[in-house]
């Protein structure tokens, strides 16, 4: 199957959008693109870096552009930040032009994924739980908005959600 049109996975950090939306890529023989991979190769720094140095406010503003110039290519398989949806305009680009899937995991299962990370600069606080309970409360619902479907991850491995997803398109 050659992908005609652009996939795009949104969810909580952790939830697998970057490992799952490779899979999915070279299961449909098309491109994969990941926009904080693209925001860390045009800045040369990390996104934890850019965001202690510059602030949250100047990463979104580098991630809006970073969507918009990437939902532009059709035919990719577009893996997105956690916090893609915040925007607005965001959320209406990806939904206009893309298929957007939202992994759905619960605050829970992303704290026990994340043991140990230290990339994430939102995670990096005394209490991540707590933290992923309160990014979950604040996204669901913009993931829900901006998505065509929603895939549970809980108890599937990554070839059962590359099947699920493929089922979906
Ligand atoms: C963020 C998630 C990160 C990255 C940045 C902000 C967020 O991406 O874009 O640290 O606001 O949830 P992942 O979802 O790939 O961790």
């Amino acid at each position: 199957m050659t992908c005609l049109f652009t996939v795009v996975l949104v969810g909580l950090p952790g939830s697998g959008k970057s490992s799952v939306g490779r899979a999915v890529a070279r299961r449909m023989d098309c491109v994969w693109k990941d926009s904080d991979h693209e925001i860390e190769a045009q800045l040369g720094c990390t996104v934890r870096e850019y965001f202690e140095a510059e602030g949250e406010g100047a990463f979104r503003d580098r991630e809006e552009e970073v969507l918009d110039s990437l939902s532009r290519t059709a035919g990719i398989v577009l893996s997105t930040g956690g916090g893609a949806v915040l925007r607005e305009v965001n959320r209406q680009r990806l939904k206009e032009r893309g298929t957007v899937i939202y992994l759905r995991s619960s605050p829970e299962a992303l704290c026990r994924r994340l043991k140990n990370d230290t990339k994430r600069p939102l995670l990096q606080v005394a209490d991540p739980l707590k933290r992923l309970r309160a990014l979950y409360a604040e996204r669901d619902p913009l993931y829900r908005e901006c998505a065509h479907f929603v895939i549970d991850t809980h108890g599937s491995s990554l070839s059962m959600l590359v099947n699920r997803i493929m089922m979906q398109l």
